[in-house]
């Protein structure tokens, strides 16, 4: 099944899931070779739900002991340079990267759904932290970035579609990595499975408790702080370092380029819960709670909407 997305990216339904096609042959290439190690963490998200945040959050946790805040390299760094998305990885790489010389524990993220995660990872004790944010937020967050960026200037794109059709196509299902419904879920229920392998992890409640969910990150991840780190303030340092006002003022991410023609200063819109009311109206926001009820239904996972 093939459908073109609202922003005209070809896309088609693989594994259950709508694959952009230029992430087909990176996914089989990742799923055939990529070897996980006990000791990896990934991080997994749909597009816009805090990927950006939670890398330099997860960076910043587990080289703490490498880098004093001072001198962290997210300082100079875009966090996406720090922790590698592997369908990029074997986009760029042609099909078998060298992932080895990372240093340990390897830090990884993915958009790919629970499902189309390679067997190698679902058999090693690694650790997957998951982000999922207010399905409004996402889809507005993602409709502002592609309208500014096209992501692939080169390839061959329809209209862009309009707000309402674009959300029509949302509320059934058709988005890149989508269904929406169907990615939260399967991470959610990985993570009821097997707490200690899955961190389920909601945008919203990060932002309004950062340091209390920068220490559940260390200590799922096996690196919990110590006493005397919490005495020294290190918690709130590593928040506020990670913190959107500070990122996004940063040279790097006002200046630096994240890839092709796009910039780091659009990897840092707005960063607050709840902007969708600028742009959608009540009736919309019903109709998605609604879709919502029913696809979550029995599942125990409940969204702020
Ligand atoms: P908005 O477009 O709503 O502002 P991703 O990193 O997955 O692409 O998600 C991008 C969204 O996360 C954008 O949301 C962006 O502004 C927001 N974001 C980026 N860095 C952030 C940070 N440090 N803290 C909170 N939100 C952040």
């Amino acid at each position: 099944e093939q459908q073109d997305n609202w922003d005209g990216l070809p896309m088609s339904k693989f594994q259950g899931f709508w694959c952009p096609v230029f992430v087909l042959h990176p996914l089989l290439c990742f799923q055939r070779n990529f070897k996980a190690l006990d000791t990896d963490v990934l991080l997994a998200s749909v597009p816009k739900s805090g990927t950006t945040w939670l890398k330099a959050l997860l960076f910043s946790i587990v080289s703490r002991d490498r880098f004093p805040i001072d001198q962290s390299p997210l300082l100079a760094t875009n966090s996406h340079r720090l922790v590698f998305s592997l369908e990029c990885f074997y986009y760029a790489e042609d099909d078998d990267p060298d992932l080895g010389n990372l240093s340990r524990p390897r830090l990884f993220s993915t958009h790919l759904p629970h499902q189309a995660l390679p067997s190698s990872l679902i058999e090693s004790n690694c650790k997957i932290v998951y982000v999922c944010r207010n399905p409004l937020d996402q889809f507005i967050s993602e409709r502002e970035f592609l309208l500014k960026n096209r992501l692939w200037p080169d390839k061959p794109y329809g209209e862009v579609l309009s707000l309402d059709e674009a959300f029509d196509m949302f509320c059934d299902g058709v988005q890149a990595f989508g269904p929406f419904w169907d990615h939260l879920l399967g991470y959610w229920n990985a993570s009821l499975e097997n707490p200690d392998r899955v961190l389920f992890l909601k945008y919203e409640d990060i932002k309004r408790d950062p340091l209390l969910k920068v220490k559940k990150i260390a200590e799922f991840v096996g690196l919990p702080f110590s006493e005397e780190e919490e005495k020294e303030g290190l918690v709130g340092d590593i928040s506020r370092l990670c913190s959107f006002e500070k990122l996004k003022d940063l040279d790097i991410n006002k200046n630096g380029i994240h890839f092709g023609s796009v910039k780091n200063n659009s990897l840092f819109r707005k960063g607050d819960i709840g902007d969708w009311q600028n742009y959608l109206t009540p009736a919309m926001a019903e109709r998605m709670k609604t879709t919502l009820k029913a696809k979550l239904s029995g599942s125990g996972l409940i969204l702020d909407i």
